[in-house]
């Protein structure tokens, strides 16, 4: 539970808004969320795609910044942070990620090099997330979309994060493979105390490994519970209807309402959730509150 966990609090949002200006329009990613994850625990996020969740990874290790609000990593605000010191304790791993030209010992290796220092037993990271070692001398560009997904991760497992943060990492791999890299990473979370905020479109996979579980949509934290709780007895209309399926991403935003619109409604501490029961087809517009007070 993040209350009374002995580790304390490892990321903290606070009323984080975040909207970007498109040549469409401005498009609201983000709305009045707050929320706070334990240090070493598994959080998993879930949520319609363009609900949000990709942005409020990318807000922990400062890849974007909150136009209000604050995003506090272990107590300091984010923007108080020596960028690069920030980005060693909370590693953003992308699904795609982004690899150098080269092989995969200089991919692996990357991080350490970076910071002057030669890597030692690099095959230790492969392995580490089920890569054998004979890969090293391979050329990254010739991996497979799934062998490139696990070079992206044990990158980032070079840096040692005290936080990681996962942005649907698993969605190339076979089912096994998933496993293996769940099995690994519930183990750094055990071992090591290491925080894991864990973006997926796998429900499954969000129940197996999360220790708490948010739902955004439009924006907006709905929903955020214990993972047994968020699954077996959600609270909010919203949450419901997305574990049946039936809440999808919502419709183009900008001009049609939601892009524009203000951060109204609740918001709140994490748990209480912004949004109310679900009258139409937007997301955005679940509470009545945001209804209201459309500033
Ligand atoms: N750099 C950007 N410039 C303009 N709009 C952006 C940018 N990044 C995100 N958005 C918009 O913000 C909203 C939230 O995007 P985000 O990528 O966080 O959603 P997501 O929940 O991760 O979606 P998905 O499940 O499809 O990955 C979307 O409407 C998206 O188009
Ligand atoms: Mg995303």
């Amino acid at each position: 539970m993040p209350a009374g966990s002995p580790g304390g609090v490892a990321v903290r949002f606070e009323h984080v808004s975040k909207t970007f200006a498109t040549a469409r329009g401005s498009v609201a990613a983000l709305r009045d969320v707050s929320g706070e994850v334990a240090a070493g625990t598994v959080l998993t996020l879930v949520g319609p795609s363009g609900s949000g969740k990709s942005t409020l990874l990318s807000l922990v290790n400062l890849m974007v910044a909150p136009d209000e609000g604050r995003v506090r990593v272990f107590g300091r605000e984010v923007r108080d942070w020596d960028p690069p010191a920030l980005r060693r304790t909370a590693a953003l791993v992308f699904q795609r990620p982004a690899l150098i030209p080269g092989s995969v010992r200089e991919n692996v290796s990357l991080a350490a090099r970076l910071q002057g220092r030669a890597l030692d037993h690099p095959e230790r990271f492969l392995q580490a997330v089920g890569l054998p070692g004979e890969l090293l001398d391979r050329d990254a560009r010739e991996l497979s979309g799934g062998q490139m997904q696990r070079l992206g991760l044990a990158r980032a497992l070079v840096l040692e994060p005290r936080i990681l943060l996962l942005d649907e990492v698993t969605s190339a791999l076979d089912p096994s493979t998933v496993r293996e890299v769940e099995t690994f990473i519930a183990d750094l979370c055990r071992r090591r105390g290491v925080t894991v905020l864990w973006v997926t479109h796998d429900l499954d996979q969000a129940r197996r490994v999360g220790d708490w579980t948010w739902l955004l949509a439009a924006g907006r934290l709905v929903e955020a519970r214990p993972t047994g709780d968020f699954f077996a007895r959600p609270e909010n209309p919203l949450t419901v209807r997305f574990l049946k399926g039936e809440l999808v991403a919502p419709g183009e935003p900008a001009g049609a309402g939601m892009g524009e619109r203000g951060a109204g409604g609740a918001g709140g501490e994490a748990g209480t959730g912004g949004a109310g029961a679900d009258a139409g087809g937007d997301p955005a517009d679940g509470g009545g509150n945001a209804r209201a007070q459309p500033d």
